[in-house]
C-alpha cells in the first residue's frame, strides 16, 4: 500500500513549447508516463498527479491511468505542489514523491527507498558538480540534519557534493502535519518540500538516505537538449539489455526501441531501425537497415531487408521481406511468404509459400499457399464507399500487371493472363484472360516533322 504523487505542474519555460513538459515525449512515450508506470510497478493504491499548466492537457494525456489529478495554480514551491495532494493521500501508509520531469526513475531504486516505512527517506546522489541543487547537511555523526538550497546555502553548504534528487517518502499522516506547517521565507519565497527534513529531525523521525542504481534515473529534463540526451542514454540502456540477451547489432548507438523489443536467440538488427509498441522477433530473425517495425511478432528465420515498414502485423516463420515492404495493420503472412520491393499488404492473409515480388497491393484478401501474384498487379478494393475482398485459391498464378476488382475469386490453381481486368469469378484450374486482342494496323505511319 503507497501514496505516489506526481510532480508535473511547472511551467518548463525552457522547451520552448506550447505542450506542458511532462508530456513531451521520451522513448515515444510522455515522461510523465514513463514515471506512472514505473509507479505502477510498485505496490501502490493511489496516485496523485499534480499539474499546472496547459489547461487540462495532462489529465487528458493520462485518461488510460486511474489517478487523481490536482490541479497547482499558482505554483508557489514543491511543497505548496505536495499540500495541494495532501486531501487526497490515504493515511496508514506511505507517501512517495516522484517528478513527471524525471522520467527514467527505475522500480528497483524506489523499492530500495521504501524499505524503513516509518523513517524519512531521501534519494540523494553524490556529484562532482553539485551546483544548482539542494545540498544534504549531515552532523558529525553523519546524520542528515537538513537540506539547503543552493540560492539560501552558504560557502562551506555548497562545497557539499551529496545532493537532493528531490524524490522521497515519509509516512502519510507525518508528511501532511509538516506540510501544513511550511513556511515561505526562504531566498525564493517558496514553499520548500524539503524543509520537512528539519522538521523530521526536530521531532526525532529518523531520516534515512539511499542512492539511484544509476545516475540516470534521477536526471530532470528541462530543455529539449537535456531530453535528447537522456533519450540516448535510454536507448544506450535498451540496446546494451538486448545486446546481454544475445541479438547482435550493427551498432548499439544507431537503434530505437520505443516501447517493447523481446527477441529469441541469434537476432541480427542491422543500424536505422526503430522499434516501436511491442514487437516479438523470433530465434534467427535478421532485420535489414532502417526498417521501422510497430506492434508486430516475426517468426523465426524471417529476414527483412532494408526499408521496410511493417505495423500491427504477424510474418510468420522464413518469410523474405524487402527491401522497401509495406506490411500494414492486419498483415497476416504464414511460412515462407516473400513480400518484395514496392508491395503493400493490409488486412489480408496470405497462405504458406506464395509470393508477391515487386509493385503490388494486396488489400482486404485472403490468398492460398503457394500462389504467385505478378508484378504490378492489384486488388481493388475500394469502390469508394465499401471495401471488398478478394479470395486467391492455393496454388494460383497471377500475371502481371493484373486488376483484380473486389468482390472476386480466382480458383485454386487458376492462370490470369498478364494485364487482366478480372471482375468476375475465374474457374479453378484454368487461363482466364481478361484484355483486347492485339490488333495491327497495317500499312500505319507515325508522324513526321514538317519543315516550313
Ligand atoms: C528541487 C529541490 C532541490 C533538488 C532539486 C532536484 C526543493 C525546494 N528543492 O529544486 O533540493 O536538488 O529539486 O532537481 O524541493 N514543481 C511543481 N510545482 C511547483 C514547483 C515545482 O510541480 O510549484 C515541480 C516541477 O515541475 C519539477 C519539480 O517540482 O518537476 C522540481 O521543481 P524545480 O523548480 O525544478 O526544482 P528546484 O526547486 O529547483
Ligand atoms: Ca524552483
Amino acid at each position: 500500500m503507497l501514496n505516489v504523487i506526481i510532480l508535473a505542474a511547472g511551467k518548463g519555460t525552457r522547451m520552448h513549447s506550447d505542450i506542458p513538459k511532462v508530456l513531451h515525449a521520451l522513448a515515444g512515450k510522455p515522461m510523465l508516463q514513463h514515471v506512472m508506470d514505473t509507479a505502477l510497478q510498485l505496490d501502490a493504491s493511489n496516485f496523485c498527479v499534480v499539474y499546472g499548466h496547459g489547461g487540462e492537457a495532462v489529465p487528458q494525456a493520462m485518461g488510460q491511468y486511474q489517478a487523481n489529478f490536482v490541479l497547482q495554480e499558482p505554483q508557489l514551491g514543491t511543497g505548496h505542489a505536495v499540500q495541494q495532494a495532501a486531501p487526497k493521500l490515504q493515511d496508514g501508509t506511505m507517501s512517495l514523491v516522484l517528478y513527471g520531469d524525471v522520467p527514467l526513475i527505475q522500480p528497483a531504486t524506489l523499492k530500495k527507498l521504501l524499505q524503513h516505512r516509518d523513517h524519512l527517506n531521501l534519494l540523494t546522489l553524490h556529484m562532482d558538480n553539485p551546483t544548482g541543487y539542494g545540498r544534504i547537511i549531515r552532523d558529525a555523526q553523519q546524520n542528515v540534519t537538513s537540506i539547503v538550497e543552493e540560492k539560501d546555502a552558504s560557502a562551506e553548504q555548497k562545497s557539499v557534493r551529496e545532493v537532493n534528487t528531490g524524490i522521497l517518502s515519509a509516512p502519510t499522516h507525518l508528511l501532511k502535519k509538516w506540510l501544513a506547517n511550511l513556511k515561505n521565507n526562504n531566498a525564493q519565497g517558496e514553499y520548500y518540500l524539503t524543509d520537512i527534513v528539519a522538521m523530521a529531525v526536530s521531532e526525532g523521525i529518523k531520516v534515512s538516505t539511499s542512492q539511484p542504481d544509476h545516475g540516470w534515473e534521477v536526471m530532470g529534463v528541462n530543455s529539449k537538449v537535456q531530453l535528447a540526451e537522456l533519450e540516448r542514454i535510454w536507448q544506450g540502456e535498451q540496446a546494451l539489455r538486448i545486446m546481454q540477451q544475445g541479438v547482435t547489432l550493427a551498432d548499439p548507438a544507431r537503434i530505437d526501441i520505443r516501447g517493447k523489443l523481446v527477441c529469441g536467440r541469434d537476432v541480427e538488427i542491422d543500424v536505422g531501425c526503430i522499434f516501436d509498441g511491442e514487437v516479438h522477433l523470433g530465434n534467427r530473425v535478421k532485420v535489414g537497415a532502417y526498417s521501422v517495425i510497430k506492434s508486430s511478432k516475426i517468426e523465426a528465420g524471417t529476414h527483412i531487408a532494408p526499408f521496410s515498414h511493417i505495423e500491427s502485423s504477424e510474418v510468420g516463420s522464413d518469410n523474405r521481406i524487402g527491401p522497401f515492404s509495406r506490411l500494414r495493420p492486419g498483415a497476416k503472412l504464414h511460412a515462407e511468404v516473400h513480400i518484395g520491393n514496392f508491395v503493400e499488404v493490409k488486412n489480408s492473409e496470405i497462405a504458406a509459400g506464395s509470393k508477391a515480388n515487386h509493385l503490388s497491393y494486396v488489400g482486404d484478401s485472403s490468398v492460398g499457399s503457394k500462389v504467385n501474384i505478378g508484378a504490378g498487379t492489384i486488388t481493388a478494393n475500394y469502390d469508394g464507399v465499401n471495401k471488398h475482398r478478394t479470395e486467391i485459391g492455393d496454388g494460383a498464378s497471377i500475371g502481371s500487371n493484373c486488376v483484380l476488382v473486389a468482390p472476386v475469386t480466382i480458383g485454386k490453381e487458376a492462370t490470369i493472363g498478364a494485364g487482366s481486368v478480372i471482375t468476375v469469378q475465374a474457374p479453378a484450374g484454368e487461363l482466364t484472360v481478361a484484355r483486347n486482342k492485339p490488333v495491327t494496323i497495317p500499312g500505319w505511319k507515325r508522324p513526321v516533322k514538317q519543315h516550313k
